[in-house]
């Protein structure tokens, strides 16, 4: 059997008893380790689970699938995922491979970034398309975002924004030379995010969001020192949230009176969230 173990959003704590019971049992326990990361180390996992668990890095993950799957046909074989196996991660690759070669496949469920980003106060009814951020460069600033943004912003509804992540990577350089260095691993901020999306703006200029524009950053979430900053756009360009992970979530209309004072709550400027309130948003009753 393959079991696609989550693994919550903070530390090793967070896994569900189901999934420590499979990974005491199993006979190899990989971690995916490259499209989520947990806030402790791959040291305090062990400890906490008893057994040593083996890093999956993306080329391990995409092209070298059959190395995990190896006698998953006998024997029970975990692949660890950060917050759940399939939030914002779908690892259908591996999933297809394993059922062609007829290996049974069971999922175990845990808390994932899709879900836990409700603790911003926000009706996760009411969010739209979920997107990504990449980190742009200066040649390449892809946009196709901000077109399901627009989608979202058209209906009223908010926008979870996940942000990059970079581990493992190789510079063009080291890449183009086939010298397998690897740059120290990047996590996106809410503040580079924010001023990424200005810059996109700027660009397309169709007026979807502006420097004015409501949005909540959210770092850490699930963690202890979870931490959630509300402002303009322009506000979070500058705003420091600590350590990764971050997220950002772009406020939609459809925002309830009552959702509005518990986001005001954490506003960087009760009086800039006023004024931009006043001019964005139009509450439901
Ligand atoms: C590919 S998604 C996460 C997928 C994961 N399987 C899940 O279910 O949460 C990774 C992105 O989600 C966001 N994220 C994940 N965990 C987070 C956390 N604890 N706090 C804030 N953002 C988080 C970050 O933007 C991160 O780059």
């Amino acid at each position: 059997m393959l079991y696609l173990v989550g693994l919550g959003l903070a530390d090793e704590t967070d896994i569900t008893i189901k999934g420590l019971e499979v990974v005491k049992r199993a006979e190899r326990v990989y971690l995916e380790a490259y499209t989520s990361i947990l806030l402790v180390d791959k040291e305090k996992l062990e400890a906490f689970y008893g057994r040593s668990v083996i890093v999956a890095d993306r080329e391990l993950v995409e092209i070298g699938s059959d190395e995990i799957l190896q006698g998953a046909n006998d024997a029970d074989i975990a692949f660890l995922v950060v917050g759940d196996p399939f939030g914002a991660t779908t690892h259908i690759d591996l999933v297809l491979r394993a059922r062609e070669l007829g290996i049974n496949i069971k999922t175990i469920p845990n808390a994932s970034i899709m879900s836990a980003i409700g603790c911003a106060g926000l009706q996760l009814y009411n969010f739209g398309q979920t997107v990504s951020m990449v980190f742009f460069t200066e040649t390449w600033k892809p946009s196709s975002y901000y077109d399901r943004i627009k989608e979202n912003v058209s209906i009223g509804l908010h926008t979870l924004v996940l942000l990059d992540i970079k581990v493992k990577e190789q510079s063009l350089e080291n890449l183009l030379k086939g010298r397998k260095i690897y740059e120290p691993p990047r996590y996106m901020t809410v503040a580079q995010c924010a001023a990424q999306m200005l810059n996109t703006e700027d660009e397309r200029n169709e007026g979807v969001y502006g420097p004015d524009s409501l949005a909540i950053g959210a770092a850490r979430v699930g963690a202890p020192d979870q931490k959630l900053v509300a402002g303009t756009l322009k506000e979070l360009t500058e705003v420091d949230m600590g350590h990764p992970l971050h997220s950002l979530i772009l406020l939609g209309k459809r925002t309830h009176e009552l959702e509005k004072d518990f986001i005001r709550e954490f506003a960087v400027d009760g009086a800039t969230f006023d004024a931009s309130w006043s001019k964005w948003y139009q509450t439901t009753s």
